[in-house]
């Protein structure tokens, strides 16, 4: 069979309107969501809600590729098959987060640089010997009155691209993704101007860094007030806000962009991708998709709560969600499919 090219592997992840889900956690978020949940953090605990995952019936529907993690990529359904060829079988394309986390930047109070760069070429020839078709890096960048600064959005965004460059030479299609955050009073404005210059490093990084952009593909935040900010802007203002930031910094090579959910909540992100892909679809040159880990993961694990005997209604959830953005991603999606 002959291997498609970057460039197919990235536009089919977001054929037919299907978008990404980010199953993806490090083990410490991992436990950290089931323990406010009460569910025990163990590696056989993380197998089964991931097994509910990747079985759930119907996912492939709205889902053209799966973000995995490590300990994920290794892990087996019960009877034994590996969940990279479950996943497979369905026409899920298989991925894999390769950063090893942020970390604090030195010198820089508050802010953080992304590790992993090391043994990086050795660890991607192996996910792709896994089956690994894509691989995702994600910088943190805080925002408040101080931060982010010049010096910390530039080493993240060398980092990403150094990163990206990698893959490439890999074979996997690299998810670049500059996570400005919704901690803070900020306003919608203060994000965009933070979001617009973080895209301008990054670009320009990627340029330095000889990264094809036709192989690659771009996931950031949404442009939003800070979860604490006392002015909250409707779904349109946020398409707006997002859409007018991202037409001017991202050239139209991307094939795609695909939001991170960052802490909204399910319905408003579904709401949110919703007016953009309305208010935008003609006019944007790249796709408006989602690549959510919480927004599409979060009611289904509330459902499971760590029991098998809820192991349907959670599937349930987590594919109405999933199926809730592929509506959104074709301007579909309304309140009225959450009855
Ligand atoms: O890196 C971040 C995740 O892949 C996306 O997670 O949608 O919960 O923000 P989120």
């Amino acid at each position: 069979m002959q291997k498609s090219s970057l460039n197919e592997t990235a536009r089919a992840l977001f054929a037919d309107g299907k978008g990404l889900l980010a199953m993806d956690e490090s083990t410490p978020t991992c436990n950290k969501r089931f323990a406010q949940l009460g569910i025990a953090q163990t590696e056989e605990m993380r197998r089964a809600y991931r097994e509910l995952i990747v079985t759930a019936p119907g996912l492939n529907e709205s889902i053209g590729g799966a973000i995995l993690y490590d300990e994920t990529i290794r892990q087996k359904k019960a009877d034994g098959t590996p969940f990279i060829k479950i996943l497979e079988a369905a026409g899920i394309i298989p991925g894999i987060k390769v950063d090893a986390g942020a970390k604090p930047l030195a010198g820089h109070p508050g802010e953080k640089i992304t590790e992993g760069l090391d043994g990086l070429r050795g660890r991607l020839k192996d996910y792709a010997g896994m089956g690994a078709r894509f691989a995702k890096w994600r910088a943190v960048i805080a925002i408040d009155d101080q931060r982010p600064s010049r010096s910390a959005l530039e080493a993240n965004a060398h980092a990403l691209a150094r990163y990206a460059a990698l893959c490439q030479e890999a074979g996997l299609v690299p998810i670049v993704e500059p996570e400005v955050l919704m901690d803070g009073e900020h306003t919608l404005e203060r994000c965009a101007a933070v979001t617009a210059e973080a895209l301008h490093v990054v670009f320009d990084q990627l340029h330095g860094q000889r990264v094809r952009l036709e192989e690659m593909i771009l996931k950031p935040n949404m442009v939003l007030p800070g979860l604490a900010c006392p002015c909250q802007p409707s779904a349109d203002e946020v398409a707006d806000a997002t859409l007018t930031c991202f037409l001017r910094a991202v050239p139209a090579a991307v094939p795609a962009i695909a939001f991170l959910s960052g802490g909204q909540s399910a319905e408003l992100a579904s709401a949110r991708l919703n007016e953009m892909n309305v208010r935008f679809q003609s006019r944007a040159p790249w796709a408006v998709a989602f690549s959510f880990a919480r927004a599409i993961q979060q009611p289904a694990l509330d459902l499971w709560h760590g029991d098998a005997a809820n192991v349907a209604a959670a599937q349930k959830a987590l594919v109405h969600r999933a199926r809730c953005n592929r509506a959104a991603r074709r301007g579909d999606y309304s309140a009225a499919m959450e009855k």
